[in-house]
């Protein structure tokens, strides 16, 4: 595809008409066999996402095509194994279709979920200093993308139904991707 930027185009900030022709993409998403039990489908995640006011979904745009989806969630870090719920916004249903995988998506809309987050909190005033996800321990490809957005390996989380994971998270303040 030969990008090096990716937009991320807010699913909420959409009217009607726009939303369903996003809609329509992310239903076109699919995954890497194997990849399912990484991250949930990708239209129940975006119709979930607008259905809670807490969440903000985003699909992320490279060279003109939707190529991957994210949420942005505020006052629920505790679920990716953070002390606390308010002090760093949730990124979670982070995907990038399977065709588009490879080519340094992930790591750009990584780094593009933490600037949303920061200009969000700024906007709001909110309280959040950062974005925390948790990442299995065998999705190598995850932490291999979050890590050179800037995450930082923030200990073991050993909560939810998924098995072992890591709790990752990049400060606002940090120098952000390598
Ligand atoms: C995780 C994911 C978003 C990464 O997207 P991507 O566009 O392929 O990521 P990038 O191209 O930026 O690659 C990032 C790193 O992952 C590595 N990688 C990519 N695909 C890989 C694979 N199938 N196996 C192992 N490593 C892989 C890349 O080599 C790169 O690592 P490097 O910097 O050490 O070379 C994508 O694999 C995905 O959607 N997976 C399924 C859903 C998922 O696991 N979501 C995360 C839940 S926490």
């Amino acid at each position: 595809m030969g990008t090096d930027w990716v937009w991320l185009i807010s699913l909420r900030d959409l009217d009607a008409d726009a939303r369903a022709i996003q809609f329509g993409a992310v239903a076109e998403m699919s995954l890497l066999p194997g990849q399912e039990r990484f991250v949930g489908d990708p239209l129940r995640m975006a119709l979930a996402g607008l259905a809670d006011e807490s969440r903000r979904p985003y699909v992320v745009e490279a060279g003109g095509e939707a190529v991957g989806l994210l949420t942005l969630q505020t006052g629920a870090a505790g679920l990716a194994g953070w002390p606390d719920d308010q002090s760093a916004w949730l990124l979670r249903g982070f995907l990038i279709d399977g065709r588009h995988q490879g080519k340094g998506l992930g790591t750009l809309a990584a780094a593009a979920a933490v600037e949303a987050a920061r200009k969000l909190t700024a906007r709001c005033q909110g309280s959040e200093t950062g974005v925390v996800l948790s990442v299995n321990d065998e999705n190598t490809a995850g932490m291999a993308a979050y890590r050179r957005a800037g995450f930082i390996d923030a200990g073991p989380y050993l909560g939810g139904s998924a098995g072992p994971q890591r709790t990752m998270f990049q400060s606002f303040a940090a120098p952000g991707a390598a």
